[in-house]
């Protein structure tokens, strides 16, 4: 059981395309989470446009907020802290979650908390519904796979709060490749789930796509895979051929799996972890979520699918141990990311 103090947080997230509001109690039991998605806007031009993005989260950011209150049945007075995502992301839509959660802070005499997005991505394995059944806590040691849209990265986590980073990419994030390998297949946006989809249709063992190991380190390389399935598209179009997608998008998917996993259990094993979690939009592509489920030497945690992707009750989770630890921050902290990582 937990001694740590009690605690309802109300967090904020704006780091890219998604205006997100959360409460959550004791970093675990979530009482609401509102997340409006701007991906039919960024849809059109096939990726995120920054500019965009921001003065949409202006508008969005007051009725997520007032929306994840109500829906908890709570108000300002019934909260103990309020969180907000200092970074990574793009610092015009990060200042608009930061001036709103400063706002609230300071009008309602609320501590601030700012919280790493990518450590709010681990803390999404923490969480359940309230009223739900309370699922186990991830046990110390585990380790970490971060595989988002930005990042990619092994951690060893001993302890609450406390992180040691094996490896990262070396180039593409995980979930960047799914992007611009759907780009390239002319599948729409966003690449994940429209990889996923036409791979379900397709054939995985069709293209022999080259795996990058990156042996004797945790580090991961996704750029020459993605190279591979392009040369493979212009050959097929060479000689007259119409490029299978499907076949093409499940070679690819099971590429990547392959790699993250086989590195994930080899680091579990290596540093003798209790337990896995595997977080970030990436830990959303169902065959992955299965490979993972389906070997039985570790415990593994993996997000509910809606906690995945970016949402606030992940912040609002992380926010809750660096509060009950003592660490608020300061009202005039800057959307720079404060990544605890050594
Ligand atoms: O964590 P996230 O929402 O945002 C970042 O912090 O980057 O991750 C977004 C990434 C995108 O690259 C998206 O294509 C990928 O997660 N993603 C998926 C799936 N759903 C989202 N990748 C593979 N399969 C999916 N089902
Ligand atoms: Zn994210």
């Amino acid at each position: 059981m937990s001694t740590l103090k009690p605690a309802r947080i109300l967090a904020i997230e704006t780091s890219c395309d998604e205006t997100a509001a959360a409460v959550i109690e004791n970093g675990r039991a979530l009482l609401s989470s509102v997340v409006a998605s701007q991906m039919e806007i960024h849809a059109r031009y096939g990726g995120v446009f920054p500019e965009v993005a921001s003065r949409q989260h202006v508008l969005s950011v007051t009725p997520v907020v007032e929306q994840a209150l109500s829906q908890a049945h709570l108000t300002l007075n019934d909260i103990d802290a309020i969180a907000v995502t200092q970074g990574p992301g793009l610092a015009g839509s990060l200042v608009v979650g930061m001036n709103m959660a400063k706002g609230l802070a300071l009008g309602a005499g609320k501590p601030l908390i700012g919280v790493n997005h990518l450590e709010g991505h681990l803390y999404s394995a923490w969480i359940y519904n309230a009223g739900e059944a309370i699922p186990a806590e991830p046990q110390f040691p585990l380790i970490a796979l971060l595989v988002s849209g930005g990042h990619t990265e092994i951690n060893l986590m001993t302890d609450h709060l406390t992180y040691q980073r094996l490896g990262s990419t070396q180039d593409d994030a995980a979930g960047e490749a799914f992007d611009k390998v759907a780009r390239l297949l002319e599948l729409p946006y966003p690449g994940g789930p429209s990889i996923q989809r036409s791979a379900e249709e397709g054939d995985s063992t069709r293209f022999n796509f080259p795996r990058s190991w990156m042996d004797g380190t945790y580090n991961f390389s996704f750029s020459g895979l993605k190279t591979a399935v392009l040369y493979e598209v212009q050959n097929l179009k060479k000689q007259g051929k119409t490029p299978p997608i499907p076949d093409l998008a499940a070679s690819f998917q099971q590429a990547v799996i392959d790699v993250l996993f086989k590195k994930t259990m080899q680091a579990a094993r290596e540093h003798g972890a209790k337990e896995i979690l595997v977080a970030g939009g990436v830990s959303a592509n169902r065959p992955l979520r299965q490979t993972f489920k389906a070997q039985t030497e570790f415990p593994v945690h993996i997000p509910a699918f809606s906690l995945c992707t970016d949402n606030a009750a992940m912040i609002g989770s992380a926010a809750y141990y660096r509060f009950a630890h003592g660490q608020v921050s300061d009202l005039n902290i800057d959307v720079r990311p404060t990544w605890p990582i050594v």
